[in-house]
């Protein structure tokens, strides 16, 4: 069992942000200025960031923007790699969809090799390959409340 922190304080972003430069910047070698924006805020109108804790520790973090029409666009979906291979990141996933019974349709852009484990968590990819920050990407949708 993992726990799910809606972030609403400065040290759960922080918590946040060190899984994301461990993950993406320092192992998948993202460019900082791709990889952190605007909505990395508290007070972002549009985003919601999640902190995943292990027993108490820090494991996990998804961000969550609501971009309008029903669609949330789920992205920086990050496990610390020693927590990676047991069941985690979906959980992360199905912890963040609960969060959001009104929404319609979840989207995001997968990198390549997490295409199958967004398979195994609903999404069906569509449309071509397309490059951001150089890492080859697939974007990928799931219904809500499929029956
Ligand atoms: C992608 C990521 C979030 C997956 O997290 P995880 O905790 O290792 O995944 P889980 O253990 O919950 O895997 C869930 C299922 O997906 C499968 N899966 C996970 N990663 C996979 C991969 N790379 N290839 C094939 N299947 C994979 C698992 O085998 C598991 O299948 P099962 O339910 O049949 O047992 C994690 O590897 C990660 O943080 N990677 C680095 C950051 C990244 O690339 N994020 C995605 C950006 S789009």
């Amino acid at each position: 069992m993992i726990e799910c922190i809606r972030v609403k304080t400065e040290d759960d972003l922080r918590k946040c942000m060190e899984i994301r430069r461990t993950v993406f910047i320092q192992e998948q070698n993202v460019p900082e200025a791709e990889e952190i924006d605007d909505h990395d805020q508290l007070d972002d109108p549009i985003a919601d960031h999640f902190l995943f804790l292990k027993n108490g520790v820090p494991v996990g973090t998804v961000r969550c923007l609501k971009k309008g029409g029903g669609v949330l666009k789920v992205g920086r979906v990050a496990v610390l790699r020693e927590a990676r291979g047991g069941g985690i990141g979906k959980e992360m996933m199905d912890l963040t969809e609960k969060r959001y019974p009104d929404i319609d349709r979840f989207a995001l852009d997968a990198q390549e090799h997490a295409i199958p484990f967004y398979e195994k968590c609903g999404y069906v990819a569509s449309g071509d390959v397309f490059l951001d920050a150089g890492i080859r990407h697939r974007h990928m949708e799931k219904r809500n409340h499929v029956v």
